[in-house]
């Protein structure tokens, strides 16, 4: 699709009925977050998601997903070195349906998708704001804001192509930062909140229905302001596909 210059509409599911929704309104890559740990499971933050967990709602997702390409993503701690990532990357696939995995990464991250990669298991790497990272970080601030940062982060999206990545996907980047990582690497950059200058657009399922608990992205819209969670979904992918979001 990326090839094709056709934008990849993305968004997150955590359980059957959203997925048969999503796939059937024409959701490209449906991304079992970890989100799920905020939106499902009412914590402030992903770093309580257990692997169960992401076993068991990517098993209701990738059940009634059959046409959207099924992202699952690694917990917190499940991948600091490369036996624990294969090992995990390995139960999401088999036990969870996942057909690609996503972590958040930098250049130290590089060996293990490398790994992953040789072993035949599809990697999607998280850039720029990583959510597992909270603690360290001291807050949701965009990312890539100085010259140092946003050349670390080019150089992160290089790396990890290089190492085997499949997808990347940024988050809360500056957009010029964005625009300058989907032109320089070959595989498809999937944004949330990183801008125009993306193959894809990503965001969480609950801040598109307007029932976020608590504070909602700037960088969100709405899209179920009338009619059907159906029709909302579809006018979301068709902003996607045409440009109109985000703005
Ligand atoms: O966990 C998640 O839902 C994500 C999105 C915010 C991209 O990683």
């Amino acid at each position: 699709m990326s090839k094709r210059g056709e934008k990849i509409a993305c968004l997150t599911a955590y359980d059957a009925s959203f997925a048969q929704v999503l796939d059937q309104a024409g959701v490209d890559i449906i991304l079992v977050g970890d989100s799920l740990g905020m939106v499902i499971q009412g914590h402030n933050s992903t770093v309580s998601v257990s692997m169960d967990d992401m076993i068991y709602h990517s098993s209701c997702v990738s059940l009634m997903s059959k046409r959207a390409l099924v992202v699952v993503d690694m917990p917190f701690m499940s991948y600091s070195n490369i036996d624990q990532a294969l090992f995990n990357a390995t139960r999401l696939m088999q036990e969870g349906g996942a057909q690609m995995v996503k972590l958040e990464a930098t250049q130290r991250q590089s060996e293990i998708i490398e790994e992953m990669s040789a072993c035949g298991i599809p990697v999607c790497a998280h850039l720029g704001l990583r959510p597992q990272y909270i603690h360290k970080l001291g807050g949701y601030q965009r990312q890539g804001k100085d010259i140092e940062a946003a050349e670390d982060i080019l150089q992160d999206a290089i790396s990890l192509e290089k190492a085997g990545a499949d997808l990347l996907l940024v988050e809360c980047i500056t957009h010029p930062l964005a625009a300058k990582i989907q032109q320089t690497v070959s595989i498809p950059v999937i944004g949330i909140g990183a801008g125009k200058d993306c193959d894809g657009q990503i965001l969480v399922l609950q801040d598109i229905l307007g029932i976020t608990a608590g504070k909602t992205p700037s960088f969100a819209k709405n899209y179920l302001t009338s009619g059907s969670i159906q029709m909302a979904i579809e006018d979301y992918v068709a902003e996607v596909k045409s440009g109109a979001f985000p703005r």
